[in-house]
């Protein structure tokens, strides 16, 4: 195979990217963009605050601009992301109890159901829980409405869309031991148990020096899976450069290969100049598009 997404094809997978809507006029990145990956997620077009910037008054120009681009040339979209305590549009934050929750169900539902049949998975809720030891839920606005706000969520997506996959997602959720993974697990396990319409997990994967791919990533990606759910690697990049930030590309390419139910995986940009990080050069292209080391490593381990 001479493509990510080719190579990833071979085992029934998907290799996908982030997408921002605005640079898809520049031809290098739509270059590769079209050529290399078979999914798609906007990266922050389908955002609270993009979505729905007054409240009931839904803007989907921009998210539609990267959909439509992606439907033309035959690839999937991975939504993202429903709710998320960050991101949020300042009309959120003034309200609280039934009229939150009301103004968030109705948010998963407009949204769900305008993108029904064209979204093939959703992140519903994006970083639920607490980072550290305690493996309690992060507070936010939509946690102070009570416990079940998440699977109030589920419900809500489920009815707008009963064919969409429907996902959690989450970072730092990588290493089988640490207190937020055994949450989240927890979490699905109990969902799974209850009926709650859950069907994927996904594993951001923002692997830095002080969060590296653990050695033992493919156990935590194979419990979840034993648990009823795809997994995904929805996110993936690797601070660093050269043969070791490659050798971490490729370990964590080799976890997910070594899961059925790991599916896809999705790099959370196309060239180092389009990551999110501040600093550094985290993806698989240079900033002139060029394929670094690590594309190679990820595409061998394919
Ligand atoms: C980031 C985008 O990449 C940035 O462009 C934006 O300014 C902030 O959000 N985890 C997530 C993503 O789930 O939505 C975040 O995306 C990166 C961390």
């Amino acid at each position: 195979a001479t493509t990510l997404a080719s190579a990833a094809e071979r085992s029934g997978r998907y290799f996908g990217v982030a997408v921002q809507g605005y640079k898809l006029s520049d031809p290098t990145y739509a270059g590769i963009l079209d050529r290399e990956f078979a999914v798609v997620t906007p990266e922050n077009e389908m955002k609270l605050d993009a979505t729905e910037p007054q409240q009931g008054r839904f803007s989907f120009g921009p998210a539609d601009r990267v959909v439509d681009h992606a439907a033309r040339l035959g690839k999937r979209v991975r939504g993202h992301t429903l709710l998320w305590h960050s991101g949020q549009p300042s009309w959120l934050a003034g309200l609280q109890g039934s009229a939150l929750r009301q103004a968030m169900l109705n948010h998963v539902t407009q949204v769900v159901a305008y993108y029904r049949g064209r979204v093939h998975a959703w992140d519903v809720v994006n970083e639920a829980f607490a980072d550290g030891t305690s493996g309690a839920r992060r507070d936010s606005n939509f946690q102070r409405t009570g416990d079940d706000w998440i699977e109030a969520a589920f419900h809500a997506a489920r009815a707008a869309d009963p064919a969409a996959k429907l996902c959690y997602n989450d970072y730092n959720v990588e290493n089988r031991a640490h207190a937020k993974t055994q949450a989240v697990y927890r979490m699905v396990r109990d969902f799974r148990a209850r009926g709650v319409p859950i069907d994927c997990v996904g594993l951001q994967s923002h692997f830095t020096a002080n969060h590296p791919v653990p050695a033992d990533f493919a156990t935590t990606l194979r419990d979840f899976a034993a648990l009823g759910v795809d997994v995904h690697l929805s996110e993936l990049d690797v601070e660093g450069s050269g043969a070791t930030q490659a050798d971490s590309y490729r370990r964590a390419v080799t976890a997910c290969l070594a899961v059925s139910r790991c599916t896809g995986i999705t790099v959370w940009g196309i060239r180092d100049s389009d990551s999110w990080r501040a600093s550094g050069t985290p993806l698989l292209f240079d900033s002139s598009g060029t394929r670094k080391l690590a594309y190679t490593a990820v595409l061998d381990s394919l």
